[in-house]
């Protein structure tokens, strides 16, 4: 949806001298004057203590550190920045944005700083006058359950209105992540069998052969479930389960993909596995007998006449054997076996390899040469080709500018989302230890129910198209 479809004017990122600046917002806002869609100041806010040089020597190692690097483009990228150190409690700090803004009457605010820190920040916009025709971005995870992100959304609403509020879960900007929304709605082929009487379960597994690199402080104040549960992999069952938009308007969309989180039952505890590799309380940040995890694995029901009593498996860790995520959608067997007797043959599956490389396949079975009607599996690839398009940042980023809120995530859908994992955050169960490099603890293998147990996504072969 196009908010009054008008442009930003000056894009103004709070958390300047941070992390996420350094590794995705730098890089995403070069791409973007590099491609020549991006020319308006750029004000960086921070409490640091630093000058506007310094930034700029931030930014530059922050590009150069993501690859390409021309230094006219850079030059371009260093022209148009702006910075402001100051106390975000501290009204001067935004009387003094507001002279940077200059001739800006469209600002967007990007909060890329902790969630406890947007009351003042927000407030303090509005007291300027630097909220007025505003934007504001704000990061995932957002909030730490559904009460905190309740306050987070009534601490917004004070200032910005729905329109204006642009969640980023970097997830829904991704490239393998808005071909599963075009695979599963520009074909016919899929809808008939779609649903609880031809899918036997549907997997998703989010794998990282990293631990928490250094973020171990971050970390301990997250884990798995809140880092990556609650929002990437909820939002790709969203788009895995929706019905289909009745409509072209961004609202259509998310209002199924709402229908869908409001369909999901809250986890049962019963049902997740939470693991932690072992090590990670060496990590520094860490507490020494932290119960925070690194690894969880579970069950997830949808309620609804399309999916009732089809399993959605759901697994995420770090220090895995890989780094891959992947869908799997196993139907069910042929009614009756008329060639092979041989039930260890697998079922036919889709497979939607969202990362690292972008891949559709469909398992299916044929016949081996030879006189007798012996099958085996293969694989018919749909789809492939290497990441190469705009980075997740760039294109969000992008969007947000532009006023397009299609892929960004609602209040009400993440509240929908805290209110599906909740039940394993309030009173969990003690996390078992697992070895780095396995694929978690073995208690996670109960959580599929039969079937063929976990789908391991594997190193990808296929050439690119
Ligand atoms: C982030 C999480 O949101 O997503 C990280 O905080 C995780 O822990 C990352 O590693 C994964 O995203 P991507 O795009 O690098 O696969």
């Amino acid at each position: 949806m196009i908010s009054n479809a008008i442009e930003s004017d000056a894009f103004v990122f709070f958390g300047a001298t941070g992390d996420l600046a350094h590794k995705k917002i730098f890089p995403a806002l070069y791409a973007m004057v590099h491609r020549g869609t991006l020319n308006v100041p750029i004000i960086g806010m921070a409490r640091a203590g630093w000058t506007l040089d310094a930034l700029r020597e931030r930014a530059r190692d922050s590009v150069q550190a993501a690859g390409d690097f021309e230094p006219e483009c850079f030059a371009k990228l260093s022209a148009l920045l702006h910075y402001v150190d100051g106390d975000y409690a501290d009204p001067e700090t935004y009387a003094q944005l507001k002279r940077e803004l200059g001739f800006a009457r469209r600002p967007i605010h990007y909060l890329a700083i902790p969630p406890s820190l947007f009351g003042s920040v927000v407030q303090g916009l509005a007291r300027s006058g630097c909220a007025q025709h505003a934007r504001v971005i704000v990061e995932k995870p957002f909030g730490r359950d559904l009460a905190s992100a309740q306050e987070l959304d009534r601490t917004l609403h004070e200032v910005f209105d729905e329109s204006s509020i642009f969640r980023i879960d970097h997830y829904l900007g991704k490239e393998a992540v808005q071909n599963l929304l075009y695979f599963r709605f520009a074909n016919t082929f899929l809808e008939p069998i779609w649903n609880r009487n031809y899918v036997r379960d549907i997997q998703i597994t989010m794998a990282e052969k990293f631990g928490v690199q250094g973020r171990g402080g971050f970390y301990e104040e997250v884990g798995a479930i809140r880092d990556v549960v609650q929002n990437h992999l909820l939002q790709v069952i969203a788009l895995l389960a929706m019905d289909a938009p009745t409509g072209h308007e961004a609202q259509a969309m998310q209002n199924e993909k709402l229908r869908l989180f409001r369909a999901m039952r809250p986890l049962n505890p019963k049902e997740v596995i939470r693991g932690q590799f072992r090590g990670y309380r060496d990590e520094k940040g860490v507490a020494k007998d932290s119960q925070v995890e690194t690894f969880a694995a579970l069950r997830l029901h949808i309620d609804t006449w399309r999916w009732a009593d089809v399993p959605f498996y759901i697994r995420t860790g770090k220090c895995l054997p890989i780094s891959a995520t992947e869908v799997t959608v196993n139907l069910k067997r042929p009614p009756l076996s008329i060639f092979d007797a041989d039930t260890t043959m697998p079922t036919n599956y889709f497979r939607l390899r969202l990362s690292p490389e972008v891949v559709i396949g469909a398992g299916a079975l044929v016949k081996q040469n030879g006189e007798e009607m012996r099958g085996e599996p293969v694989e018919l690839i749909a789809r492939h080709h290497s990441q190469t398009e705009k980075s997740p940042y760039e294109r969000l980023l992008g969007d947000a500018i532009r006023g397009d809120t299609s892929l960004f995530t609602q209040d009400d859908s993440v509240e929908a989302a805290w209110r599906v994992v909740d039940p394993v955050l309030t009173d969990p169960l003690p996390v078992v230890e697992y070895e780095p490099g396995s694929w978690g603890p073995r208690a996670a293998s109960a959580v599929v129910d039969g079937g063929e147990g976990w789908h391991n996504p594997g190193i990808e072969h296929t050439q690119p198209c």
